[in-house]
Order: structure tokens, then sequence, then C-alpha cells
């Protein structure tokens, strides 16, 4: 078919899905001007693509062709024609970001004075094109002129706490700068792993790159040398720079462990399961800890071109330091006051070291504490009394705590990432813009470079993680972009702009999540019958359960629901959330237990606080996982535990069991005696057997307590009752004293 006909058949078929017109453009984020034109652009195999001839230019009319062949299917070609696209470097088009956009019925231009400015024109074109596969598609008539106002649009990405390969990051890295993204922060390192291969010192990935799970499966990865460049390139490719994050001198537990000379105890430590802040830190009283950090540094810096390089610096105890003969004596021959002084000096002299390197230091607000020089840039994560200290200190700044991507998608929802002003002009969920703050922070506005969204994964996985980034960070890289516009009108205009994202997530096999809920909660319970229900509340109406009964992962070819499920037998129940055939999360898990309280009335003499579980969970024949948060367990604060269950007749038992959890970090305790007791009119109590549990109290590592009555030959008892009473006393070094302790139970199993 020729040109001419296709164009007549199409003209008159204005309905064709094809054709883009627009009134329908619906870019993000949106342009800073943006003026619809006559007509279309007929864009076909016979288009072709010119751009300038340095290297950077023809990548990204590589780039350009590669984006319409995967989207429309059509193979454009490189070269000038009259009627083409044509990417043009001109140094009219002011702004280091800034570029022009220019559709006409005869001929596209990009043109900017930047590769920078050039390849976002070459996003938004993206953009303009249609989703269909098609011998010919339409561009609509535009003109725009566009530049973000915050040169600093980042996105991190914790690979500590959870790993993610390199196609996951790739796959985030062709998102983001889709949506003009222009920075991933990668914290590389933490407690829970170290991520970044170091020639000299292998142990930091052979040994700090895995943890042993409390079930004793190994957990862990890293990355090759080789890989690191591979991604800083294909980000390089999309317009991002790659910020590398190192941890120091907190939050360093897995290099602790591969390396123990760089604590202040220099005692053996494994890589941590758990999460929280923790003790354990690098001991800044040797010289060992700068040679050794100083040598990790000289192999980062050549893997990243990028002029910034993030230190950490954040949540660091000084208990070892107060502690350590090597660190006070430091402390006293400097003359410094207190720890807070050696964390100053450490971030310093850190800080001259990057900067003989050429590079400048990117740190949490806690390097302000003790002063850090105002050359560095001050990531704000604690509020706007931070940002306040920063700026008056000169320091430039990086707002991020408004944007912590792994907060609930019911609480910081899209709407509330979209309003968010980063000046802090205008009170927010996530700032209180006090006015003293307000103030300051308006005069030195020219000091916030930007802002950052983080992803920290305590809770997020490579497959739960896309729900918990998008569709906000669509609304955060229009905040950023736009800087100004969070009013109704403007969020009613970005909400029908998002609404035609949707169909181009989904093309790419993007598992994003609701916009103001959470993706799916699950909540199980006991039926009357000895069975079970497992209820789902979904944020999409087309969200399916998949689930298995014996242990395995649920597929897609699993047993599903929507909303309940009924269970009659006993088992290792796992869920998992399924969308438009993508899996959206690591199996949710429920040991269900055949027993005889299942369901049974329970009396407490003091009931649960209601921060945890429901008392209910004691008896509802599902037990507790390793983790006190996971809903099963009912938590005392400061208060003995007494629990009887009426089996409402007269039953033969053969044994009784309850568990208990100690994770001492948390201050949650072991029972210091428990008791079990049957009575057959609920007032005459037997007692059976008084227990102790075999407890360290001192030990951090999380641990459960099962503790079992088993009868010699079986008993006959309506009522069976449970008491724990806690530790009278604690040890004199038990942290902060016996007050304020916990007592975790879970499951009253009776058989
Ligand atoms: C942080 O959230 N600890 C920076
Ligand atoms: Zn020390």
């Amino acid at each position: 078919m020729s040109k001419m006909l296709a164009r007549c058949l199409l003209g008159l078929s204005a309905l064709l899905p094809v054709l883009a017109t627009a009134a329908g453009v619906a870019i993000i984020p949106q342009p800073q001007h943006l003026q619809p034109g006559q007509g279309s652009y007929w864009l076909d195999a016979h288009t072709r693509v010119a751009a300038p001839k340095d290297a950077r230019s023809r990548e990204i009319a590589a780039f350009l062709r590669a984006a319409i062949r995967a989207q429309t299917g059509i193979a454009v070609q490189e070269g000038a024609a009259a009627h083409g696209i044509e990417l043009k470097l001109d140094p009219a088009v002011q702004g280091d970001e800034a570029y022009r956009l220019a559709v006409t019925p005869k001929r596209i231009t990009v043109s900017a004075s930047t590769d920078k400015g050039l390849f976002w024109g070459v996003q938004t074109l993206r953009q303009l094109l249609p989703l269909e596969h098609a011998a010919q598609v339409t561009v609509p008539a535009v003109t725009i002129e566009d530049a973000p106002a915050y040169a600093w649009r980042g996105v991190m990405l914790d690979v500590a706490r959870h790993f993610y390969p390199v196609s996951f990051i790739e796959k985030q890295l062709d998102l983001l700068s889709y949506y003009k993204i222009n920075t991933f922060h990668w914290h590389l390192t933490d407690d829970q792993g170290w991520r970044i291969q170091i020639k000299r010192y292998p142990k930091l990935t052979s040994v700090g790159a895995w943890r042993t799970e409390t079930d004793g499966t190994r957990y862990g990865g890293f990355y090759t040398q080789a890989q690191i460049r591979e991604v800083v390139d294909y980000a390089r490719q999309r317009n991002i720079t790659v910020i590398p994050e190192i941890e120091m001198p907190g939050h360093s537990v897995a290099a602790i462990a591969a390396y123990p000379e760089l604590s202040c105890s220099k005692q053996p430590a494994t890589v941590p399961t758990t999460w929280g802040v923790f003790k354990n830190i690098d001991c800044v009283g040797d010289e060992g800890t700068f040679t050794f950090l100083q040598n990790v540094l000289d192999e980062v810096l050549p893997l990243f071109p990028s002029k910034y390089v993030h230190i950490g610096g954040d949540e660091v105890p000084k208990d070892d330091w107060h502690d350590c003969a090597s660190c006070q004596e430091l402390m006293h021959k400097l003359g410094l006051k207190d720890e807070e002084g050696l964390q100053s000096y450490f971030i310093q002299r850190i800080q001259k070291y990057l900067e003989g390197k050429g590079k400048t230091m990117i740190g949490w607000d806690e390097i302000l504490e003790g002063g850090a020089s105002r050359n560095a840039v001050v990531e704000v994560w604690r509020g706007d009394d931070e940002a306040r200290k920063a700026l008056e200190n000169g320091n430039r700044a990086i707002v991020a705590g408004p944007f912590y991507l792994d907060s609930p998608l019911l609480k910081l929802t899209v709407q509330n990432v979209f309003r968010t002003d980063i000046t802090g002009a205008a009170p927010t969920l996530y700032t209180e813009a006090r006015p003293q703050n307000a103030a300051v922070i308006a005069t030195h506005r020219a000091q916030i470079l930007g802002a950052e969204a983080p992803l920290w994964s305590e809770r997020a996985n490579p497959y739960n993680a896309e729900s918990k980034l998008y569709p906000r960070v669509l609304a955060f890289a229009e905040n950023l972009w736009r800087g100004n516009a969070h009013d109704d009108a403007a969020w009613a205009d970005f909400h029908r702009r998002l609404q035609a994202q949707y169909p181009r997530l989904d093309a790419w096999h993007v598992a994003y999540g609701p916009e103001d809920r959470a993706v799916v909660q699950y909540a199980i319970t006991a039926d009357a019958k000895g069975g079970w229900q497992l209820h789902a509340q979904r944020g999409f109406d087309d969200l399916v359960n998949h689930y298995t009964l014996d242990g395995s992962t649920p597929t897609a070819k699993s047993p599903s629901f929507t909303d309940t499920v009924t269970l009659h037998h006993a088992g290792t129940l796992q869920v998992v959330p399924f969308r438009k055939g993508l899996r959206y999360d690591n199996p949710t898990s429920f040991t269900l237990v055949d027993n005889l309280a299942t369901g049974k009335p329970l009396s407490l003499a003091q009931p649960p606080s209601p921060k945890y579980a429901p008392a209910s969970a004691l008896t509802d024949g599902v037990l507790g996982s390793g983790d006190f948060h996971d809903g099963q367990w009912s938590g005392w604060n400061d208060h003995d535990i007494d629990a009887s269950i009426d089996l409402q007749k007269s039953t033969a038992i053969h044994s009784i069991a309850v568990d208990f959890l100690q994770d001492t970090g948390s201050r949650i305790l072991p029972p210091q005696q428990v008791n079990f007791q049957v009575s057959d009119d609920g007032q005459h109590w037997t007692t059976l057997q008084t227990g102790q549990p075999k407890a360290d109290v001192m030990s951090a590592r999380p641990t459960e307590f099962h503790l079992v009555f088993k009868a010699s030959k079986p008993l006959s008892a309506r009522y069976v009752r449970v008491t724990a009473t806690r530790y009278a006393t604690l040890p004199a070094g038990f942290p902060d004293g016996a007050a304020n302790t916990w007592l975790f139970a879970d499951e009253i199993l009776v058989k």
C-alpha cells in the first residue's frame, strides 16, 4: 500500500487506535510548555533519523530507533531526509537538560544544547508514540519547550537487605529514564550484606555477601566489578548517573563479619538476619580502619564516573567508641569533647580523602553532627529541622525524608508524593514546615539540588519492589521536573495523564501498585468447624491469589481465590498475589496445625498490647514465624501472661504446648517461668508442670522457645491454663534496665 493511500484510508477512519491526537497527549512529567499543533506526523519504515556526528548523539539516535521499533514494530533507518526525524545540537536551547521538540506533519525536530537535553527530548518523543504495533503510526503535532525545575531527581535502591539481580536493576533504569529521573543511588553495603566485589578484600563478598537465615538457608549475592561497569554504562546511555553508597562507620556489620579487625572489639561477628541499628561499628581509633576504607574507595571510585560518592554516615551508635581504649585515646589526643567529635573527625577525614580524588562527598544528615564541611552534600531524611541546619551551614541538600518508598502505599499515596513541596513552603504529610524552617529553606532554596526517593529493602524484594516504586515514582518525577504545581487542578491533570501510563507499564510487565492502598493484605481466622478461612483484602479488583498447602511456592497454576478461601486441612499454607500474569510478592506463609484448642473460648487475666496480634491468635491454629510483626504473635508489655481455654467438654489430653520469642534487641524476653494447669470447673486448678526456658537474656540472637507438657498417660479435663511470668530481675548489664520488656507468645496447642 502506498503511503498516500494509507494516509487517505486512515484519514477517513479517525477512530483507528493508532491515530494519536494532541488532545490525547499525556506526557509524564508534564513539559513546562506544550503547544498542540495541527495534524500529525506519519511515521513508517520510510522515516529516517538524522543526528550530529559525535558518538553520543549517534548513540541517542540509535536508542530512539530501537525504542520506535520495540514500541511500534517499525524499523526506521539512520539518515537524513526532508521528512524525517532530526536530532540537533543547538546552543540557542539554554539549560543543561533543556530541549525543544517540534512535531509537524512534515518533520520532527529534537534540539538541545547538550546531549542530556537531546536524550530527554527523545524520551518525550517516545511518549508521543502510540503503543500499537502497525506499519504506520501517527505522532500528534506539538511544540514543546522543556527543562527541569530541579537538577537532582534521584531514586535509591537498597540492595543490601534484599539482593536484586542486574536484570532487575536494568529494567528499573529503563523505567526511571523514561520518566526523566537522572540519578540512581545504589545503596551497595549495609549490615545485612556487602554487595560490591572488592578484589583486595575478597572476604567482603565471600563472607559479607551472605547470611544464614533463621531457617538455616543461605541468602545473598553481590555484583562483580564487571557487572557494576555494565550497569553504570547502561545507566549512562539512559541519561542516568549512578551514585555508589558505601556505608561507614555504622551499618557495617557485614564488612566486620568479613574482617573483624575493623571493629573496636575485634571479635568475630556474623552477618545479621534482623533489621535495625547495630552497635558494632568501624573503629575510628584504629588506623587500619582508614587504610581499609581508602583501599575500598580506591577500587570503587574508578567504577563510577560520577562526581559524587555517598558514604552513608547515618545511625552511628557511639557505645563501642565510648568503651574502646584506642577510640578514647584518639579522642583525648585530638582534644575532642565527646564521641560526636570522633564522628566529625571520621567524616571529615573521609571527605578529604574523596576530595583528593576529585570527588564530592554525600552523606545522610547525621554527617552534620559535630560539623561536616560545607562542601559535602547532605541527604536530608529526618525532617525539616535537619534541612534547615544543612542549609544554614552552607551545605547543598537533597531532600529524601518525604519520599521513603518503603512507607505503606496507604500512607505515602501517589497524591501525597505529588503534593509534597520539597522547599517546605507548604505543609505536607511528611514535612511539618515549621514557620522558622520554612523561612530559612525559602531563603536558601538555591542550595536544594532536588530530591531522592529511597526504597529501603527490609520488606522489599524483586517481586514486590515495583509495586512500591510505581506509580509513586511517576508522581515524584513530575513533582521535581515541574517544581511548582501541587494544587487540586494540577493533581487532577496529573491523575488523568497517569491513567494513560498504565497500559505502557502493563506492556513492559511492570508489577506496579495501587495508588493509595496495599496490594493485598492477608488475614486468617479459625472457623468453628476446625478449619480456617484465609481472607484477602485486595488493592486491585483484578488481583488473584494463588496458594499451596504443601510448602511449595505457589505459581499462576496453583489453586486460586479472590477474597476468601476455606481450608479444611492443616499444613504449610503459602499464598502469593498475581495480577495480569505477574507475581507481586514473595509467598506469605501460615503454618496451620490441628489441635483441640483451635477456635475455643479463651480468657486472659490481662489482654495483650493492641499493637500486635489480638489474643485470638493464641488459639487460631496458626503458628507464628520468627518475625514478631507477622500478625501471629501477641505481646505483653511489662505484664505476665495468664491464659485459660475452655475446651467446652471434658476432653482427653495428651500434651499442651506454647511458644515464646526472644529478641533482646527489641526488648522481647522469654518468660522466666511457665506453668501448665488443668481444671474441670475453671475454678480449681491442678498444676501439671512448671518449667523454666533455658535462655540467655543477654543474647542478641532471636530465638523461639517451644515449651511442652507431655502426659505419661492421657488425662481428662475441660479447662487448660498456661501462665508465664516475666523476669523479676535482669542482669546488671542488661541494656537500659529491666523496665519496658515484652513477653511474646503464640499458639497454645492442646492435643
Ligand atoms: C536512613 O534511613 N537511615 C538514612
Ligand atoms: Zn575503637
